[in-house]
């Protein structure tokens, strides 16, 4: 049972008198895919149900100043600042995103806007940005459409939200809640969507409760292939139509180990997940390997050390190189141990970030 529509988004109606300028800011966390999206419909929609879970400290703040201009000429008019200095490359990005968002929001072309944006985690991380960055400027797109609109309520605000970012990078609808997040619909999950990502709507078991993630930063070069790419080239793969449904059933799996604690089903479902996103870059014409020498060193060493010593910490990852590691709360200690003697070598200058389940939005 869906529980939105398109329709709950069309733009309320424009009001005569908008404010003349101001400044809202949001923060959003990034989020990691357990179950993986990769393959899209028309409008953003996913051919496939994904779930993640939402990351604590690393995020993005943005701030929206906004100022009515004297004459909506038609277009988009905004600056983007990164970290305090302008920032011409994301404009296409941001661009699409006004463009694909202005169906449903009636304000754009009213005022300029100053984007002022920052991560908390380091800019040539390889962490992809764009779940937290979307996310934050679509709550602050939405905070203004509150101002002008205060009787909205918060969960039409969330939803909205979420259906916003969706529009800008498909994942970042993921990040308006937490810990986990269900987007595209599934026959387990009540009022599972396509449109925006819902936490997902059941009690998990006591050892979900603060799960934990540490991001191994094996590349932090560009990325080679864009999401936007790999996508795409889902769509006349010999393998599509098996991989949708192995994501399905693996969301039918997940939601009974959600309830029954069964960590080793979970280790199989995550990495059986991860393998199968790289397996669908490696089978698509042009093919890739994104994974490196160092990310196969850290799988190998995460499978001895589970197996030596019964630990249920598991791998998964990004259309990249790095890797995330998650382990329950309780193993914490010989988990980060572990993690920071004998994986943190095969990392870029030994960095990573070790993070945990967080909730994903704040005002700031
Ligand atoms: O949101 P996008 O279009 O950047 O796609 C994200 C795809 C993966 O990160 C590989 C998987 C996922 O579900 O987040």
């Amino acid at each position: 049972m869906n529980t939105v529509q398109e329709k709950d988004f069309l733009p309320l109606p424009a009001l005569a008198d908008v404010p003349e300028a101001g400044s809202v800011s949001w923060r959003s966390s990034s989020n990691i895919a357990l179950i993986k999206y990769w393959g899209k419909r028309k409008g953003q929609l996913p051919q496939n149900p994904s779930l993640s879970l939402t990351l604590d400290h690393c995020a993005t703040t943005t701030r929206l100043a906004f100022t009515k201009r004297k004459t909506a000429s038609g277009d988009f008019s905004f600056h983007i600042f990164l970290d305090g200095k302008s920032n011409k490359s994301f404009e296409p990005k941001i661009r699409q995103f006004f463009t694909r968002i202005a169906p449903y929001i009636s304000f754009l072309e009213q005022y300029h806007f100053d984007i002022h944006t920052s991560n908390s985690f380091p800019h040539s991380s390889g962490i992809a940005s764009s779940a937290s960055g979307m996310s934050a400027l679509a709550l602050c797109v939405m905070e203004l459409e509150r101002q002008l609109h205060t009787d909205m309520s918060l969960s039409h605000f969330r939803n909205k939200a979420s259906f916003l970012a969706r529009l800008g990078s498909g994942s970042a609808c993921r990040s308006i809640g937490g810990p986990w997040v269900v987007w595209g619909e599934h026959s387990d999950i009540e009022g599972s969507t396509d449109l925006m990502g819902v936490s997902y709507p059941y009690e998990t078991h006591e050892i979900f409760t603060g799960y934990r993630d540490t991001i191994l930063l094996v590349d932090t070069g560009r990325k080679e292939v864009s999401s936007t790419l790999g996508h795409q080239l889902m769509h006349d793969h010999p393998f599509a139509e098996q991989r949708f449904t192995q994501a399905r059933k693996n969301m039918g799996k997940l939601k009974r180990v959600f309830a029954n604690g069964d960590l080793e089903s979970f280790v199989e479902i995550v990495e059986s997940e991860a393998l199968s996103l790289h397996a669908m870059m490696m089978t698509s014409s042009p093919y890739f390997i994104l994974m490196k020498p160092n990310t196969l060193e850290i799988i190998h060493r995460v499978w001895e050390f589970r197996k030596a010593t019964d630990t249920p910490l598991c791998f998964t990852l990004d259309a990249g190189a790095n890797v995330h590691v998650l382990y329950p709360k309780s193993e914490k200690d010989r988990a980060q141990k572990f993690i920071d003697t004998e994986l943190a070598p095969f990392c870029d200058s030994g960095r990573l970030i070790h993070d945990k389940a967080g909730m994903g939005i704040s005002r700031v």
